[in-house]
């Protein structure tokens, strides 16, 4: 090899290796660190909400606490609102991995790494119990104010299929302070993912529902940087839970079928 290829290739060699230890986090780091880092918005029940003890907890807490006990290290979770959690927190190597809820798309799957998928959900309207301003879908969205969470698949799906019909969408920061407006009538609706209405219902009865039929169907998937060795590991372990009950057994757990 002539001296300036040889340069060129070394100082590529440093490069890649430079860039893979500050953005992708792999099995080997987290290995080293002893512990996965989560990132999550943890306004989510039942997949990821604070407990009454102050603990973040729920169905996807669990299947990374999984995930980590495969690999043998620690679980630590931080608190990201879902703005700033996707993608930045994975694509930043602030957390290992990132789980709430967060749906695969072709345009996520751009810059992150996604396991493959691990629940099956829909994006469906909350309303206040009673359905008071009648809304319906798909038989009307004109002049509805519907509100969305920021940055959410739910805000893309209102953005081409709501808003073209005519409604005013109106976006949170915090899935819960669109919960408030549901409540005190400031909204005619919000979309949200099926399985918190279920849990909504569970939690609060009389006060929530569902109106009308689903927008569009969806998977979740677990988050890492791309390319990150740590997705193989995650479907590793979703396949053993799946294989053992205990995949199941969370599902019974968490996400009340009713
Ligand atoms: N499934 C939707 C998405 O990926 C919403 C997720 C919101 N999750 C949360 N923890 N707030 O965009």
């Amino acid at each position: 090899m002539k001296r300036p290829l040889m340069l060129l290739s070394a100082l590529l060699l440093v490069s890649t290796t430079f860039a893979a230890s500050v953005t992708t986090s792999s099995v080997a780091d987290v290995k080293k660190k002893g512990v996965l880092i989560l990132g999550t918005d943890p306004t989510f029940q039942p997949f990821e909400y604070k407990g009454s003890d102050g603990q973040i907890t729920g169905f996807d807490i669990d299947i990374a606490k999984a995930v980590a006990k495969d690999l043998g290290v620690k679980l630590s979770i931080v608190a990201v609102g879902f703005g700033a959690l996707m993608p930045q927190s994975v694509t930043s190597g602030r957390v290992d991995m990132a789980m709430s809820a967060i749906t695969i798309t072709p345009e996520r799957a751009k810059v992150v790494g996604f396991s493959g998928p691990y629940y099956r959900s829909a994006q469906v309207f909350i309303v206040k119990a009673g359905n008071p301003k009648k809304f319906a879908w798909p038989a009307d969205a004109k002049g509805k104010i519907i509100g969305v969470q920021a940055n959410t698949t739910g805000q893309f799906a209102a953005q081409d299929s709501l808003k073209p019909k005519g409604a005013v969408l109106k976006v949170y920061d915090d899935f819960a302070a669109g919960l408030a407006d549901v409540q005190s009538g400031r909204i005619d609706a919000l979309l949200g993912d099926a399985p918190t209405v279920i849990s909504l219902k569970a939690r609060l009865p009389g006060q929530f529902e569902q109106a009308g039929s689903a927008l569009v169907a969806e998977d979740y998937g677990m988050v890492f940087a791309r390319g990150s060795d740590l997705a193989a590991a995650a479907n590793k372990t979703l396949a053993r839970m799946k294989a053992s009950g205990e995949y199941q057994k969370l599902l019974d757990r968490w996400i009340v079928q009713k």
